[in-house]
């Protein structure tokens, strides 16, 4: 995670955009306090590299303690950038030598795996909550020179891809490292239905916008159209219109929308009243992993550019067993209210990804790297 601060000031590293997001700076000290919290504090005679980082960078641990509200993360001003640059590599030291010792259980095992997929996420969170940030200046700053991603955008099949209707296993069968959210495998009934070998595009959205789209409220779910009133939603969060252009802010600074590429950046709520008007549907998070384990090869972009937005709610498999001590808060206890996401983005890092993963966020939430893939009940 170090490598993203490169080129970024101290202040790009502290400030707060929302409340949804963090600065980099909490996300580099939080995810270093995370293997200290989780697997270095278990053994009784140790000394934290400081006792009071436990209230600044415990994120929701209930277990843990007091904490520094979420939305007053972009105030801790203290410790500095170098100060929490240090920390990491204390924990970094720390790690290696109880590595050496060797873990003790298996559970201390998964642990340790948890805290390398979880630095893994919050590499994705800070270039996304980077990104926010970026666009609460005028000056439409460039973050990079280089937009940061793991993979080259894969062109356009074309079409849909057909299913029968099939009971089938869906779910992480526990070969390999997942989140407990994944797991366990378990078996779906779907009707038969069709999926999109490609993502929906700016272009296609362009003419979602020029039909009315933001305008039509039979489109919208009534939560939707009530967050389209309060917040004069128009097009992508990072859009801009100057006459007849759409300009769109990207981690490289703002550019024209392009209309080949796929659309970023849209809520849940958007997905769903995009796929109305353009009489489709979300797929299920259940189609959605049969086609892209069964098919991987007849769709573009599976993974590797944005997270699909689906029509699952984030709810517990049956059988969800959440993983055991202060790393049960993990996942389980934000299944309410949340809808699932499958894939990844141009900023998952390499290898994080998995046919089972499942992302989540609020309907109205449009701030991470997020698009859509349509899908059709057989004819
Ligand atoms: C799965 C991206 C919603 O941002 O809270 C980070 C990931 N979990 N630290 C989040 C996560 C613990 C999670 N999301
Ligand atoms: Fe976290």
């Amino acid at each position: 995670m170090p490598a993203l601060a490169h080129g970024l000031s101290p202040e790009d590293l502290s400030a707060q955009s929302m409340p949804d997001c963090s600065p980099g700076k909490w996300h580099l000290a939080h995810t270093s306090w995370f293997f200290e919290a989780m697997i270095l504090s278990a053994d009784p005679e140790y000394q934290p590299v400081d006792p009071r980082f436990q209230q600044l960078f415990n994120s929701y641990y209930e277990a843990l303690g007091e904490r520094v509200p979420r939305d007053r993360r972009g105030l801790i001003t203290r410790p500095s950038v170098d100060e929490v640059l240090a920390y990491r590599r204390e924990i970094d030291r720390r790690m290696a030598a109880w590595l050496a010792s060797g873990p003790s259980s298996g559970l201390q095992r998964y642990l340790f795996e948890l805290g390398l997929h979880h630095d893994q996420q919050h590499q994705e969170l800070f270039l996304m909550d980077l990104l926010n940030l970026m666009s609460c200046s005028p000056l439409d700053p460039a973050a990079y020179a280089v937009e940061p991603r793991q993979a080259p955008l894969e062109a356009p099949r074309g079409g849909a891809v057909a299913f029968d209707g099939a009971l089938v296993t869906i779910g992480h069968d526990g070969a390999g490292f997942a989140f407990d959210n994944e797991g366990p495998a378990h078996r779906v009934w779907l009707e038969p239905f069709a999926l999109a070998a490609d993502l929906v595009t700016n272009g296609d959205w362009l003419g979602f916008i020029a039909d009315g789209g933001y305008a039509r409220p039979e489109l919208w779910l009534a939560d939707g159209w009530a967050k389209v009133k309060a917040e004069a939603w128009t097009a992508p969060l990072y859009w801009r219109c100057d006459g007849d252009d759409w300009t769109v802010l990207t981690l490289t600074g703002r550019a024209p929308v392009d209309p080949t590429a796929p659309v970023r950046h849209v809520s849940f709520y958007e997905a769903d009243a995009y796929a109305r008007w353009a009489g489709k549907r979300l797929p299920s998070e259940a189609e959605w992993e049969h086609a892209a384990t069964t098919a991987p090869d007849a769709f573009s972009n599976l993974s590797g550019e944005v997270w699909q937005w689906t029509s699952s709610a984030y709810a517990p498999y049956p059988g969800f067993k959440p993983t055991p001590g202060t790393a049960a808060e993990y996942n389980g206890k934000f299944m309410a209210n949340q809808m699932v996401l499958r894939g990844g983005a141009f900023a998952t890092p390499p290898g994080h990804d998995r046919v089972t993963y499942r992302n989540f966020f609020y309907p109205q939430q449009r701030w991470a790297f997020m698009g859509l893939r349509l899908a059709e009940d057989a004819p």
